[in-house]
């Protein structure tokens, strides 16, 4: 028997983190969806980076940079967190630096750990189905609004860990697992609806991305799981999942 949690947000993920090295990092609202679908669409690597800085200098060298922060495109980038724009043809093979506002600061905390893999509710499926054959304790850790709680990992977070749980493979202790699990059955018939309060949602409505927040919210158009190697984001490459999508 494994183990699986839920952190609600990097400010607690020091009370969780001791126990697990395979962690699970989520942004459903945007920057993990992104990922996701920038490795389904043939991006070849993404470098998560905690600020705008890095990301500049990184992009001085010449790399393809894109920057978040408050739901916008950060003056100076052609790129920022939509999803679609990670589908476009030009980026296919193409190494993105990237930095967003909660999203890419939760996976550089994560980074000393032995496994950081990325979900989202787009790639829900195939990343349980991978998780479940680990055999390993995981923490799942939501990236949450600037260290706060937010309401679309919580729901990405209890499916995972509803699915994890209901393989009979693992157990809960805390809390937090129990109320993420929750949470997402009572969303999960309309989870579009349910976020109407969230306040990422409405601060992505008043940017009119609300096109965004519905594919974000689209379970299992993606295969493809991003796993962090030597600092990048690259995609797994794993018999579970590719030989089921054959
Ligand atoms: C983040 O990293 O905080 C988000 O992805 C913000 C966004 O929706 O652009």
């Amino acid at each position: 028997m494994n183990r699986i949690e839920v952190c609600f947000s990097p400010g607690e993920y020091h009370l969780y983190e001791a126990d697990f090295q395979l962690i699970v990092v989520l942004d459903v609202l945007r920057a993990t969806s992104a990922i996701c679908t920038a490795m389904e669409h043939g991006v070849k690597e993404i470098i998560p980076v905690a600020t705008v800085e890095e990301a500049r200098t990184l992009q001085a060298q010449g790399l393809l940079a894109a920057a978040e922060r408050g739901g916008q495109i950060v003056d100076g980038f052609d790129l920022g967190n939509s999803p679609y724009s990670y589908m476009k043809p030009e980026i296919k093979g193409q190494t993105v630096v990237l930095t967003t506002t909660n999203g890419t600061k939760a996976i550089n905390m994560a980074k000393g750990k032995d496994t950081v893999v990325i979900g989202s509710l787009n790639n829900l499926e195939a990343l349980c189905t991978w998780l479940i054959a680990q055999e390993q304790d995981i923490l799942v850790l939501g990236s949450g609004w600037k260290d706060k709680f937010n309401l679309e990992d919580t729901i990405c977070a209890g499916a995972i860990a509803d699915k994890c749980l209901e393989s009979g493979h693992f157990f809960a202790d805390e809390d937090s697992t129990v109320a993420a699990k929750f949470i997402f059955r009572s969303s999960r018939d309309n989870m579009f609806a349910f976020l109407k309060a969230s306040s990422h949602r409405r601060r992505l409505r008043k940017l009119n991305l609300n096109d965004d927040v519905k594919y974000c919210l689209t379970p299992n158009n993606c295969t493809a799981i991003p796993i962090l190697k030597n600092g990048s984001l690259v995609r797994l490459i794993h018999e579970t999942v590719e030989s089921a999508s054959i």
